[in-house]
């Protein structure tokens, strides 16, 4: 499974890129607001994650709200740099939008999916990428990864015609990202807290503090 990072924040992607084991960013608009970024600098900002993270994909989210308009913003975003995926609300206007845009070769990531038949549409619309949402089904006391199995499980029963991978979005946990994994889900895209977490481990402190005291024997290090 690919890891992505989910914000919009320069310093996060710049700090969680350097690891060199991420393979994307995911925006969305409530990211991007909570950067303070302004709308005037909205497009810059797309263009320099999209350059942090030399070629990999960035999706930027439209908030067009018909089928024409998202199409145009969408071939916009994705003017704007080569790995710029157009990250659009799954709707009705928002599927014509994704076949339109797919069509023209524009990769489309299908965001806010909560059923498999949503993400079965997206898919048949020509979606690069569908964005099923885990941790918002936890927050009303509902089971998000089975959800996310039921999605996984529809999505890789069929052929498409073209690439589909599943972004497990709303990713809250490392419990989260394991359990994606082992569905088989393609991509997590987690927040950087969460990241961080997923690199902890007690036992990990713990064997590193003794390590460290057993080697101070060896060098007479007090
Ligand atoms: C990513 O594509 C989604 O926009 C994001 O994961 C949503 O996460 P949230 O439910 O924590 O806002």
């Amino acid at each position: 499974m690919k890891f992505f990072i989910d914000t919009a924040d320069i310093e996060e992607i710049k700090e969680a890129m350097s690891w060199g084991a991420l393979a994307g960013v995911t925006t969305n608009p409530s990211l991007y607001a909570k950067t303070g970024g302004k709308l005037a600098d909205f497009e810059d900002h797309m263009v320099k994650i999209a350059e942090i993270c030399e070629g990999l994909p960035v999706s930027a989210e439209s908030t067009a709200k018909t089928t024409d308009a998202m199409v145009a913003e969408g071939e916009h975003l994705a003017s704007l740099a080569p790995n710029i995926v157009v990250k659009l609300p799954v709707c009705a206007e928002s599927l014509a939008a994704t076949h339109a845009l797919a069509e023209e070769g524009i990769k489309v990531n299908m965001t806010l999916v909560f059923s498999a038949p949503q993400a079965l549409l997206a898919a048949r619309a020509g979606a690069r990428y569908v964005s099923p949402f885990v941790g918002r089904f936890d927050d009303i006391g509902d089971e998000g990864l089975d959800h996310l199995e039921e999605i996984v499980t529809c999505i890789h029963n069929y052929d498409f015609g073209h690439e589909v991978e599943i972004i497990t979005a709303s990713v809250r946990t490392p419990h989260h990202v394991t359990q994606a994994a082992l569905m088989g889900a393609d991509i997590a895209t987690v927040p950087f807290g969460a990241l961080k977490k997923c690199l902890k481990h007690p036992l990990t402190d713990q064997g590193l503090a003794s390590f460290e005291a057993d080697w101070k024997k060896v060098t007479g290090e007090k």
